[in-house]
């Protein structure tokens, strides 16, 4: 799938929408940490994170409309890839859409590889990934007793 969706660098004014969309149910439920954070906490790390070069958070949009985040991390593995569509546009394709749009932005950043960590019973991430040319590559789990599987995309 070619990438149909522009997108953005999220800038301070975002700080608000990126902990709404954080912060909101599903998506803590899909986290590794399902707790959350405090609002002047996610402030604080959302500065720190808007300096880090090795750090990147785009906001995909559908015209004028933000519908959903992708989150790129370099780590020694990779990019270690994130995504979260808008909870008002979940169930509409833009996550299959995003994935093959960060497919692209990480070439253009030269990774060699991006790593997914899923949470097993989320059904709905693991079509899409895998629509994506993600392939399954291990498990682990957490002591909470929640498995999550790990996938890769070659570049
Ligand atoms: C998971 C998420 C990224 C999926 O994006 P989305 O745009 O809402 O995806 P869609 O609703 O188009 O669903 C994708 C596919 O999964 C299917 N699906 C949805 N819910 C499902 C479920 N519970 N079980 C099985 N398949 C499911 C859809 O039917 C669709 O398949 P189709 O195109 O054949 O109909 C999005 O819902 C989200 O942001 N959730 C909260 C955060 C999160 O889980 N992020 C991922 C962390 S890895």
């Amino acid at each position: 799938m070619n990438c149909v969706l522009d997108h953005r660098k999220v800038d301070s004014n975002d700080v608000r929408m990126v902990f709404d969309w954080s912060m909101d149910e599903a998506t803590r439920e899909n986290s590794l940490n399902t707790s959350g954070f405090a609002y002047e906490e996610h402030q604080k790390w959302f500065e720190r994170k808007l300096k880090d070069p090795e750090y990147h958070i785009l906001i995909y949009m559908d015209g004028e409309v933000p519908v959903g985040m992708l989150r790129i991390e370099r780590t020694s593995e990779g990019g270690l890839i994130s995504i979260a569509v808008s909870p008002d546009h979940r169930g509409k394709g833009y996550g299959e859409k995003m994935l093959a749009c960060a497919s692209q932005f990480a070439n253009d950043l030269k990774y060699q590889k991006l790593v997914a960590q899923i949470w097993s019973e989320n059904k709905a991430s693991i079509q899409i990934f895998e629509r994506n040319a993600y392939e399954f590559e291990s498990e682990f789990e957490l002591e909470d007793g929640r498995t999550f599987k790990q996938y890769i995309r070659k570049l």
